[in-house]
This record gives C-alpha cells, sequence and structure tokens, in this order.
C-alpha cells in the first residue's frame, strides 16, 4: 500500500524593527500557505490597552504580570487586514492609537510582561501552521524555529511606511510625531 506522507506545519519566525515590512510579508506568506499568521507587536498593544482601561500603573510589574498572563488572543486574517481579538473583543483599531503605541513601547520593556507574552507565543507556536511576527521571535521566543527571516530598511524609509500605514487604517498622526516614535520603539 502506498503511504502518503503528511507535510509537516511549519513555525516561521520573522524579526526586524518597525516599518520594515514584517506584517505585510507575514500576512501574504500566511495566505499562500493556509498559515495563522501571529502579529506579536499587536499582543503587547493589547496588554497596554488592559492596563489603560482597567486603571493599573504601568509601573506595577506585580499586577501587569498575571493581566497579560490571563489574556486570550485570536488573530483573523482578512484580505489585507488581520482581526486582532483580545478576550473575543476586537480591539484592532483601539490598539494602533499613539497613546497605546507609547504605552505598549513604555510595558514592553517590563520583564515580567515579556515572560507572561512569550511563554503565550510558544504556546501558539508550538505545533506549527504559524507565522509569528516581531522583533525577538527568532531569538527568544522560537530560536529553533524552522525558519527565520529577518527584515530591515533604511530608517526613513520604515518611518514613511509607518505612517502611511496608520493614515490608511484612518489614524490622525503627524510625521515627525511617527518619527520619533519609531526612534523610540527601536531603542
Ligand atoms: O511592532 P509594533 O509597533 O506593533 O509593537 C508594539 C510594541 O511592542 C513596540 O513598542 C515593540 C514591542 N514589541 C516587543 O517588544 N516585542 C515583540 N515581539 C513585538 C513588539
Amino acid at each position: 500500500m502506498a503511504k502518503t506522507f503528511k507535510r509537516k506545519k511549519l513555525t516561521i519566525a520573522i524579526d526586524g524593527p518597525s516599518g520594515a515590512g514584517k506584517s505585510t510579508v507575514a500576512r501574504s506568506l500566511a495566505k499562500r500557505l493556509g498559515y495563522v499568521y501571529i502579529d506579536t507587536g499587536a499582543m503587547y498593544r493589547s496588554v497596554a490597552l488592559r492596563v489603560k482601561e482597567k486603571g493599573i500603573s504601568p509601573e506595577d510589574e506585580v499586577a501587569l504580570n498575571p493581566l497579560a498572563a490571563s489574556l486570550h488572543f485570536s488573530f483573523i486574517t482578512q484580505g489585507e487586514q488581520t482581526h486582532v481579538l483580545c478576550d473575543g473583543k476586537d480591539v484592532t483599531e483601539a490598539i494602533r492609537i499613539p497613546e497605546i503605541s507609547r504605552l505598549a513601547s513604555y510595558i514592553s520593556k517590563q520583564q515580567r510582561v515579556r515572560e507572561a507574552l512569550v511563554q503565550m507565543q510558544r504556546e501558539m507556536g508550538k505545533e506549527g501552521g504559524v507565522i509569528l511576527e516581531g522583533r525577538d521571535i527568532g531569538t527568544v521566543v522560537f530560536p529553533d524555529a524552522d525558519v527565520k527571516f529577518y527584515l530591515d530598511a533604511e530608517s526613513d524609509e520604515r518611518v514613511r511606511r509607518r505612517y502611511h500605514e496608520m493614515v490608511q487604517k484612518g489614524v490622525k498622526v503627524d510625521f515627525k510625531e511617527t518619527q520619533e516614535e519609531l526612534v523610540q520603539r527601536d531603542h
């Protein structure tokens, strides 16, 4: 009897700084392969949104770890848009505003927030069939990913891309502000 081989579903990591084109590449690859695209930046942003909604101090690491660990995420990609659901609520738009970008940048430096989200990301990716995108995926989260990409671009180009991405999403942004935020996020 002929043996049938099922192709192993891969875990693919895409790293690189903001505005390098990671999400565009990740989304289109996910579509081609029929994989789930996981935007890990959206997870940090969602924690920031919850911190704001709940009125928790962003410095309170003791409260931030269980908060981050308690959240449930799903990612639904439709065409060019990926919807981020946090505890069943669509937060796609809410997590993109500049205030949440700043807060996400701040809380993503907290070690205990990172621990909670990294553990969750490993869980989400362990069965394969996923593309995880973020700045530490190939180095910290999945150093042994089946395939790893690192995307980069000149900083001016990255600012331009980020700015147009926000404008397209209908978010009111200032070019200079976008530039400053990108420099801060890279740091
Ligand atoms: O890529 P982004 O701008 O959506 O990410 C939001 C914030 O989360 C940003 O400050 C970088 C941080 N981040 C992180 O620390 N680790 C990741 N894997 C993804 C994002």
